[in-house]
């Protein structure tokens, strides 16, 4: 890792307030910024908001505020959720702050005098949505190429920044810098936006039109746009022409998080700025992908948003950061529904993670008065496991350097899942029962090693609950929480007494089925072939409720008025059951006598056309073809599948 690590995110609108696509962003660079301060880098995480043109303007004129005030009134939205979520920003950032319209000023003034920003007539479209203005070849349809709403066409004088002298420059600073746009598919999104010539960009707002902005150093009638002003808060945030000192000591950032819909604002006009002010380029620009509610994007604009609040009302702050961590691979989009996160939450935190550290507690305070004991001889399934944690230290590691936390978290539950199998395999209450206390007590230790590995290598993650977890187990508070610190695998741990506290993560009843209150997935053939969305992933514990067996079709015969079902009579072990089966159009009746089927034996019965069918038959359906699904081989009937 870098000695110095400078982290921002986008600064958001001031038009609403914050949905979990924001604090998706300040989370993950919240997390980075952890991690490389535990490294012991110098690090300085930057966020803010941004709080000029149009939208902000729209927004107070709705809510019949002057704009500053709604400004003021909004901004406290996104530092109280920040707060509440334990984000360690070190500035909190306004573009209305003073100092930040000084450093737009002197840049614009710069500009002018070195005759990169010029005046010209410019005919354009825009769009009110985006504030982005898009020439006639841009269009889509005639409406805006990036949310499709209609444009309006304006002329008017305007000032422009040379941004189109750079594009050749950037097409070749991309192609050699591999680790600039990330991920690489990014990377390709800017470059064949680059393939077409590049125009230069209109910095100015007449005030006739838009008031509400840094105005102009060189024309009083004109305000400057607000991509403009708000790209340089990423400089002006760290002392850019303020203290140069500091400015010195932080920039170039080395990540700078966006979604993925900034993308052409921060590769193309950022970069395009930060040249023509003779600065170098941040390390790396990671755009993630969006929280969708079903398939489409979350915005405040559509209406469609999740309220942080509320989830965090419900499971508290850390599961939450667990749970958009875990979720989202940074690259893809992610989908959130209220009963993926409960299904993540009572099955990787009540479950696994939970239920592991409850055991461990319990059986040293039972059977080792009350402290973590010393180890005696290592079998090769103690070794296991803690060679599992160094995996996933070393995953975690790994997974800084490319902003993959959800591979590092998924290591480290993997570890979790371990430790439980290891604790039911190795169990300690037999050995304590049976009077093996060597054998007990390197257990014990053991386990709670890897929870101590696990509480440090989730710190960054789950900061309150980390804590309790390292507090449960009798962790010196001074020691140092760092993945540095798992590096060194001296006992630290053997000799701590165990608090004996409430459960780490309390179980989310829910009162109807998780299934009931979520959407239904849409139809299959909606979809693009073999894409399962997460809302419709199952976990092993809800796929064992299902018990399929084999079962050996005795007699068939069809159902009276009714052309497509089929009644069965099969054996299942030893049990005889009737079973209605929608396959008539498929197989006759003589075909399927003798059969080994497969079916679902523990559905509840039904009646079907007024006839009894207890159980459902499995078979494979493509177009117009049905086949039936058996064993390969003799079998007897009864035979349990999993
Ligand atoms: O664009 N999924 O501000 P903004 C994931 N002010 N992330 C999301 C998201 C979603 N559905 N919705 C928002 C602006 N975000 C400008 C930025 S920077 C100099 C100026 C996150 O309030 C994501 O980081 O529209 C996205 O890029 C950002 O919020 C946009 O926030
Ligand atoms: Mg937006």
């Amino acid at each position: 890792m870098d000695k110095k690590f400078y982290v921002t995110t986008p600064i958001y609108y001031v038009n609403d307030k914050p949905h979990i696509g924001h604090a998706y962003t300040t989370i993950l660079a919240d997390v980075l910024a952890r991690f490389h301060r535990s490294a012991g880098d110098a690090t300085f995480f930057l966020t803010g908001t941004d709080e000029h043109g149009q939208k902000v303007q729209r927004a107070a004129e709705k809510n019949s505020l002057d704009c500053q005030q709604h400004c003021d009134e909004t901004v406290v939205r996104f530092q109280e959720l920040w707060k509440t979520l334990g984000i360690t920003n070190d500035r909190f950032i306004r573009t209305t702050d003073a100092f930040h319209k000084e450093v737009v000023s002197k840049v614009l003034q710069d500009l002018y005098d070195r005759d990169l920003i010029y005046k010209a007539e410019y005919t354009g479209w825009y769009c009110v949505g985006d504030e982005r203005f898009f020439t006639e070849k841009d269009l889509v349809d005639g409406k805006c190429p990036e949310c499709g709403r209609e444009v309006t066409e304006i002329v008017e004088s305007n000032y422009f920044f040379r941004m189109s002298k750079y594009q050749q420059w950037l097409i070749e600073y991309i192609e050699s810098h591999p680790d600039f746009i990330l991920p690489r598919f990014r990377a390709n999104e800017t470059l064949g936006f680059l393939r077409r010539p590049l125009e230069d960009l209109c910095i100015s707002r007449p005030k006739s039109r838009l008031a509400w902005g840094i105005e102009l150093p060189f024309d009083k009638d004109y305000v400057c746009y607000v991509w403009f002003d708000a790209l340089l808060n990423y400089a002006s945030g760290v002392g850019y022409l303020q203290n140069d000192e500091d400015f010195k000591k932080w920039w170039p950032a080395s990540c700078q998080l966006i979604g993925k819909d900034i993308l052409t604002t921060h590769t193309v006009y950022w970069t395009t700025m930060l040249k023509a002010m003779e600065l170098p380029l941040p390390k790396t620009i990671f755009a993630h992908g969006w929280w969708l509610t079903g398939k489409t994007k979350m915005s405040k604009s559509l209406g469609n948003v999740v309220n942080p609040m509320d989830m965090i009302e419900r499971c508290g702050v850390d599961a939450f950061r667990y749970f958009l961590l875990a979720e989202m691979s940074p690259g893809s989009d992610a989908s959130f529904t209220e009963e993926a996160f409960i299904n993540r939450y009572n099955s990787d935190l009540a479950n696994d993670l939970g239920n592991l550290a409850s055991r461990v507690l319990k059986m040293a305070l039972r059977s080792c008065n009350g402290t973590i004991p010393q180890p005696h001889t290592m079998l090769n399934e103690d070794k296991a496991l803690l060679a599992l944690a160094d995996k996933a230290l070393e995953t975690m590691e790994n997974s800084l350097n490319s902003m993959a936390l959800d591979a590092g978290i998924a290591a480290v539950m993997d570890v979790v899942r371990s430790g439980n199998k290891y604790f039911e395999a190795a169990a300690p209450w037999t050995l304590a029962k049976n009077g093996d206390t060597q054998r007990l007590e390197t257990v014990i230790y053991t386990a709670a090693e890897a929870m101590r590995r696990v509480a440090v290598l989730l710190d960054p993650v789950m900061p309150g609950k980390m804590k309790d977890l390292r507090d449960m187990l009798g962790m010196d508070p001074a020691l140092p929480a760092t993945l540095e610190s798992l590096h060194d695998h001296s006992n630290v741990l053997s000799g701590k007494a165990v608090q004996d506290r409430a459960g780490l993560f309390m179980r989310i009843q829910v009162e109807e089925p998780a299934a009931a209150c979520a959407k239904k997935p849409e139809k299959k053939a909606d979809k693009a072939v073999n894409t399962i969305a997460p809302e419709e992933l199952i976990d092993i514990a809800e796929f064992g409720k299902v018990q399929l067996k084999t079962a050996k079709v005795l007699a068939a015969e069809p159902v009276e008025g009714a052309d497509k079902l089929l009644k069965l009579q099969i054996a299942v072990g030893n049990e005889k059951r009737q079973l209605i089966a929608g396959v008539a159009k498929y197989y006759t009746p003589e075909a399927m006598v003798g059969k080994t089927i497969i079916i679902v034996a523990n559905l509840k019965p039904a009646v079907i056309r007024g006839v009894e069918s207890a159980g459902m038959l499995l078979a494979a359906k493509a177009g117009k073809k049905l086949q039936l699904l058996t064993v390969d081989g003799e079998i007897a009937s009864g035979a349990s599948i999993g």
